[in-house]
């Protein structure tokens, strides 16, 4: 088996790059369903993904998480921007391109129960995207069908039986299986483990982790919970409302956050490191529309440290040795610091603490 996670040579070749996506969704109203507007579900993210390396995506519930991941494999239509897999031009392909492309990148969600059709046998759930890709003879097709179940720890019977005689664990493992099946090279995992059982989630994060290295795969990793995506992620983008306004490796972004929206978020992990341990910061308000997102910075409205800049000016994007942030307040303060991005973070944090006392507080932010 090869360990095929990214090394220093294989760095800054990237696999998946996406510049500038958009995904906006219309909103139609009256008996002629005429467009009003839209919701800014994905508004203008960029990022790189290298080949073997896991990307964790987090933020607060509709932020745009699963519509990015939808969007990188084309299960909606992006509106804007280019999504690039491995110099293929994603937006552009159509018909056996397309379909040979989507071979290549699988989708596992959240929910074991409404993914699997109650009605088919695990071998008519594994089989039907063997057959759209017309890959192998029906024996061949079995040989397949069993090998994925067998990595994905099932027993090579539950291809006669159903998906209700399985477990949440067991069905998520199926689920998984049927996106092997296809030897795909990009897993997109929405949420693969939120639905399960605390005590089966370990289990199956840690048979991603071994897919990942037997297989060489590279994964887009969505999740609220904030330590599994540090446990499995190389690198971590945090997204509010459509935009990633902070993406570092997941070492540095857990030990120096500094958006504060990122710093909100991490403060609501518990930490047995009292280097971590952090006061909870409490954001006020909620989550604005994705329909009508703020001006200039769209965190300001619930922002700590708002500027009068922060509603005119989108804040550009500032990045100190792959560490890239959206903020003007974070961007002055690695400035300050020289670009030691863990004073700037400790300074940030200093900022918030005089800004939020704990008894203002309204509303949690949490993922
Ligand atoms: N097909 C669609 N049509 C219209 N609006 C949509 C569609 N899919 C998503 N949205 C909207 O886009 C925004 C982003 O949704 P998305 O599901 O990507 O968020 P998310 O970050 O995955 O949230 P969660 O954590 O709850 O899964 C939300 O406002 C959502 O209502
Ligand atoms: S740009 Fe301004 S409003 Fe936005 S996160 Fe930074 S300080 Fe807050
Ligand atoms: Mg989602």
């Amino acid at each position: 088996m090869t360990d095929h996670r990214p090394t220093e040579s294989t760095m800054g070749d990237p696999f998946f790059s996406v510049d500038r996506l958009q995904t906006h969704f219309p909103i139609r109203r009256g008996v002629l369903r005429r467009v009003v507007g839209a919701v800014q579900a994905v508004d203008g993210v960029s990022f790189g993904i290298e080949r073997g390396e896991t990307l964790g995506l987090v933020g607060e519930s509709g932020c745009g998480k699963t519509t990015v991941g939808r969007s990188l494999l084309r299960l909606v239509e992006p509106t804007g921007g280019q999504v690039r897999l491995g110099g293929v031009d994603v937006r552009q392909v159509s018909g056996r391109q397309l379909r040979a492309l989507r071979r290549r990148m699988q989708v596992v969600f959240q929910d074991p129960y409404g993914s699997l059709n109650p009605r088919m046998t695990v071998r008519g759930i594994l089989e039907e995207g063997l057959i759209v890709h017309r890959m192998g003879s029906a024996s061949e097709r079995v040989e397949r069908m069993q090998r994925a179940l067998e990595r994905t720890g099932m027993p090579a019977d539950a291809l006669r039986r159903y998906p209700h005689e399985f477990s949440g664990g067991q069905r998520q493992r199926i689920a998984i299986a049927r996106a092997l099946v296809l030897e795909p090279e990009f897993l997109v995992l929405d949420e693969p483990v939120s639905a399960l059982d605390v005590s089966i989630q370990a289990q199956v994060v840690n048979l991603l982790v071994d897919l990942r290295k037997d297989l060489g795969l590279t994964y887009l990793f969505i999740s609220h919970d904030l330590s599994v995506v540090e446990y499995l992620s190389d690198r971590v983008a945090v997204m509010y409302l459509g935009r990633f306004v902070e993406t570092a490796t997941a070492a540095k972004l857990y030990a120096a956050p500094l958006h504060p929206y990122t710093q909100a978020l991490f403060s609501a992990v518990p930490s047995v490191d009292p280097e971590r341990r952090r006061s909870r910061i409490i954001l006020a308000g909620d989550v604005p529309s994705p329909s009508r997102p703020p001006s200039g910075c769209r965190f300001h409205p619930r922002c700590p440290l708002a500027e009068s800049v922060c509603g005119e000016v989108d804040p550009p994007e500032v990045a100190v040795d792959g560490h890239r942030v959206h903020c003007h307040v974070a961007a002055r303060a690695v400035d300050q610091a020289g670009g030691d991005t863990a004073a700037a973070s400790r300074q940030i944090a200093e900022l918030i603490a005089k800004q939020v006392p704990p008894a203002q507080a309204t509303a949690a932010a949490s993922v």
